[in-house]
């Protein structure tokens, strides 16, 4: 049967992950893999979250197992509300930040609409951006002759998929930016907390909270498999995510939240996150140091100072996509970095990850990597 007939107009704007298919494609764990986004498990609290899920039973009852409010459980709210300093009406939690990308240009933008964004950019944003039938245009092309801009959508800290930061005049322009097109901003930051070098800076958020969605998450500094994520922002925009969210899950996890609440609010968070964030600064130092040592001249990569992400840029006659099926079959996978722009181009990038790769893997992958560029130069 043809089913094609049956399909929404929006469907044949879905954009099917390249990551994704690379994982349905290859057992990661048996290769050298710098592709997926993945935290390390040994972040993961495993003991503490066993103890957490009795005293959550304990402490909450069947309340745990009910359906919640749909702003998420109050006592997350207000854990979250404390630590970042807002009021608790300007805290919704969400399943997954992934989830507040989506609900946020859900609430915004109309087929045709213009989402502006710096490329290279998050993949999951560009496919919600996409199922939305919205327009991606970096802002600095952009001109209201080209349509209508709602939103500016920003990764200001270690950005998903080139690990850089936003330095504070960068911050203060883009804000200037998007108050002289009036249009909202959209924070994703889901790598905030995971600094392990530098000092931090401001939020887009504490410069524009009058325009600003910041999108924050459990899953690199509790785990992902939570699914779990918060929005903060101005209370006139929470009132439509709230109803708008009403139609997707109802409520986000109810017992998800209330270990994430006793996890945040009893400080085994941060002491946790110490630990994660001094293994990533090693990683990070490790794979800066092979990249030094194997790497043929003309290949430069970022120095990020937090976050799960390097970005590499070869020379031109390298392209990525075409490199892959090499890679993959003599054990190394990554990214490809011209799937993180809107029109495929830069086809010299890679997006390569170092936080899940198991540490004795990590010297034979990047020499790998290095040989096959080379044999390509
Ligand atoms: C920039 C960015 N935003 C959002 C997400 C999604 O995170 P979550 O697990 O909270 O949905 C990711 C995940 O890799 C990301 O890199």
């Amino acid at each position: 049967m043809d089913y094609s007939k049956f399909f929404s107009a929006d469907v044949p704007s879905f954009l099917r992950s390249p990551v994704r298919e690379i994982f349905r494609k290859v057992d990661l764990g048996s290769i050298c893999s710098f592709a997926g986004g993945y935290p390390s498990e040994s972040s993961f609290p495993v003991a503490e979250i066993e103890r957490l899920a009795g005293k959550v039973l304990e402490k909450y009852g069947t309340r745990a197992l009910q359906y919640g409010a749909t702003q998420g459980v109050p006592e997350l709210r207000e854990v979250i509300a404390r630590r970042y300093g807002v009021p608790v009406s300007q805290v919704q939690i969400t399943t997954s930040s992934q989830q507040g990308i989506d609900v946020s240009t859900r609430i915004l933008a109309d087929p045709g609409d213009i989402v502006l964004s710096e490329p290279p950019t998050y993949l999951g944003a560009l496919q919600s951006f996409r199922a939305y039938r919205t327009r991606v245009m970096s802002p600095g092309d952009y001109t209201p002759a080209a349509g209508k801009a709602k939103f500016l959508y920003v990764i200001p800290d270690f950005n998903n998929p080139t690990g850089r930061t936003l330095s504070l005049p960068e911050r203060e322009a883009l804000v200037e930016k998007a108050r002289g097109l009036d249009v909202l901003i959209v924070e994703d930051s889901p790598y905030r907390e995971v600094r392990y070098a530098g000092t931090p800076l401001p939020s887009i958020r504490s410069l524009a909270p009058e325009r600003t969605l910041h999108l924050g998450s459990f899953s690199k500094i509790f785990a992902p498999g939570f699914r779990l994520g918060w929005i903060i922002g101005p209370e006139a925009l929470l009132e439509q995510i709230y109803v708008c969210k009403q139609s997707l899950d109802l409520c986000p996890p109810v017992f998800d939240q209330y270990m994430a609440a006793e996890f945040m609010g009893s400080g085994a968070l941060d002491a946790n996150l110490s630990k994660t964030v001094a293994e990533y600064r090693q990683r990070r130092d490790r794979m800066l140091s092979l990249l030094r040592q194997h790497m043929p001249e003309g290949v430069r990569w970022t120095e990020p100072e937090g976050g799960l992400f390097l970005w590499l840029t070869l020379p031109e006659a390298v392209d990525t996509v075409e490199m892959y099926d090499e890679a993959l079959a003599r054990g190394v996978a990554y990214v490809a970095g011209s799937f993180f722009y809107p029109d495929g181009s830069h086809r010299n990038t890679m997006r390569l990850n170092y936080t899940y790769i198991a540490e004795e893997k990590m010297a034979p992958g990047v020499a790998l990597l290095a040989e096959i560029i080379r044999s390509r130069l």
